[in-house]
């Protein structure tokens, strides 16, 4: 299942060694972030599944395009570092959490182990995956479903449980779960219903399926030690080009020119997953929490714009709104990539992760709550 290429092999090398030579030595304000969920902070697991199709791989230029010094992909689904890089180098980390599929360790070495699991943190983040156990896989072939990456993780702090207990409770206590999941459910979701205009459905079902799943996650990750969650919910998904040009495909256009049944969906899931977290920390003893409003976040780079002034179109893709075609080395480039909201026809620039990250990390609780980042980590 584990593959790569030996040139792209290399050039990962380089860029993690050289993110490490760019970065202070700090010491980091947790021992370790475990990253789940999908593009939006997929680190280059993806590269490593041989049935994953080149749709759900960043792995070609111009992918990483403005990576310090190596400017080249690794996997990362923007121009440069995503939000999981970006949060970790917020929190005094010299490298981003590893992907899982790139870790090699001797499965009975606690040392090996142990030094992995609490070196950064480790990234099970899967482009593509969502939720659910299908979804993505009619798209990519072979991604890590929520379900994989959450297995994959407890069975790693399982083995190191069963060799020093003490230090894995006391590891996963300290350290941040940050998941980011969700968008790849709804699209997949709004297009089955616009092939089948016709066939009843039942949004609030749906919703409430996705939400079960998460909270099962949710739990499990608990079980394993898990204290303290960083969660990012789905933004306006109908708003990234991709959507925009299908919008008009579909006939379902909202006022801001968006495709209205993804951002319907994604609004109604907000408070669906708000009141989740607030339902585990009543009942989970010690569990704590950062929720992202990204609906909140995206609005106010629209109303307020700052350096980010283009929001419909990506800066590198092709057709309307450069939504209709994958970002590669033929299609347009923008020449400023940190004016854009959207690097291609899904995803945000690495100028808009580093914002959002700096928000999560800071945020009075216009964007974040009930506690940001900063407090999460402080929180005993
Ligand atoms: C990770 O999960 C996948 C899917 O559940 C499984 O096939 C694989 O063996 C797991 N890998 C490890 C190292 O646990
Ligand atoms: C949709 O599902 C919800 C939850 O199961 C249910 O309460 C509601 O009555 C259903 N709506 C329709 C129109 O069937
Ligand atoms: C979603 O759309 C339905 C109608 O299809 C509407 O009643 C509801 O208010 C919308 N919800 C949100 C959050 O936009
Ligand atoms: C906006 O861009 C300028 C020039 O690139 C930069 O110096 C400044 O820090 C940016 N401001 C923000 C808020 O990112
Ligand atoms: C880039 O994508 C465009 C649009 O899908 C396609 O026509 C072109 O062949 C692709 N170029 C490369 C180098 O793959
Ligand atoms: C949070 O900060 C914003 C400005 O960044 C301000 O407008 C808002 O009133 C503050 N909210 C609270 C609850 O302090």
């Amino acid at each position: 299942m584990a593959r790569r290429g030996g040139a792209s092999a290399l050039i990962v090398v380089l860029c993690s060694v050289l993110a490490l030579a760019l970065q202070g030595a700090a010491e980091p304000l947790v021992p370790a972030m475990f990253v789940f969920g999908d593009s939006l902070v997929d680190v280059g697991n993806n590269n490593h599944l041989a049935g994953c199709n080149v749709v759900c791989r960043a792995n070609y230029p111009r992918y990483g395009i403005d990576l310090p010094s190596c400017h080249s992909p690794t996997g990362r689904f923007s121009n440069g570092y995503n939000l999981a890089d970006r949060l970790a180098q917020r929190l005094g980390f010299a490298e981003s959490p590893p992907s899982f599929l790139s870790l090699s360790w001797n499965a009975g070495d606690a040392t090996s182990l142990a030094r992995r699991l609490s070196k950064q943190g480790i990234n099970f983040a899967s482009g593509g995956s969502g939720l659910l156990r299908t979804t993505g896989q009619h798209l990519c072939g072979e991604v890590l479903s929520m379900a994989d990456q959450v297995g994959n993780f407890t069975s790693l702090v399982q083995m190191l449980g069963s060799i020093d207990r003490r230090a894995a409770a006391d590891l996963l206590a300290k350290s941040l779960i940050f998941v980011s999941v969700g968008s790849n459910d709804l699209f997949e979701y709004a297009d089955r219903v616009a092939a089948n205009r016709s066939a009843s459905r039942n949004d609030t079902e749906f919703l409430q399926g996705l939400v079960a799943t998460y909270t099962a996650y949710a739990k499990d990750l608990y079980a394993a030690g898990a204290k303290k969650f960083i969660v990012v919910s789905p933004s306006l998904v109908g708003c990234c080009p991709s959507q925009r040009k299908r919008a008009r495909d579909v006939k379902d256009v909202d006022l801001s020119g968006c495709r209205g049944l993804p951002n319907n969906l994604s609004a109604q899931l907000y408070p669906m997953i708000d009141s989740m977290l607030d339902g585990l920390s009543q009942e989970l003893p010690g569990i704590k929490y950062s929720l992202a409003d990204s609906i909140k976040m995206a609005g106010n780079f629209i109303t307020n714009p700052g350096n980010v002034t283009t929001f419909d179109h990506a800066c590198c893709g092709s057709g309307n709104f450069g939504g209709e075609s994958v970002c590669n080395s033929t299609v347009h480039l923008c020449p400023d990539r940190s004016r854009y909201l959207f690097w291609d026809w899904f995803h945000p620039t690495d100028a808009v992760s580093e914002i959002t990250a700096n928000q999560l990390f800071v945020d009075n609780g216009t964007f974040v709550h009930p506690i940001n980042v900063h407090q999460l980590v402080a929180a005993p």
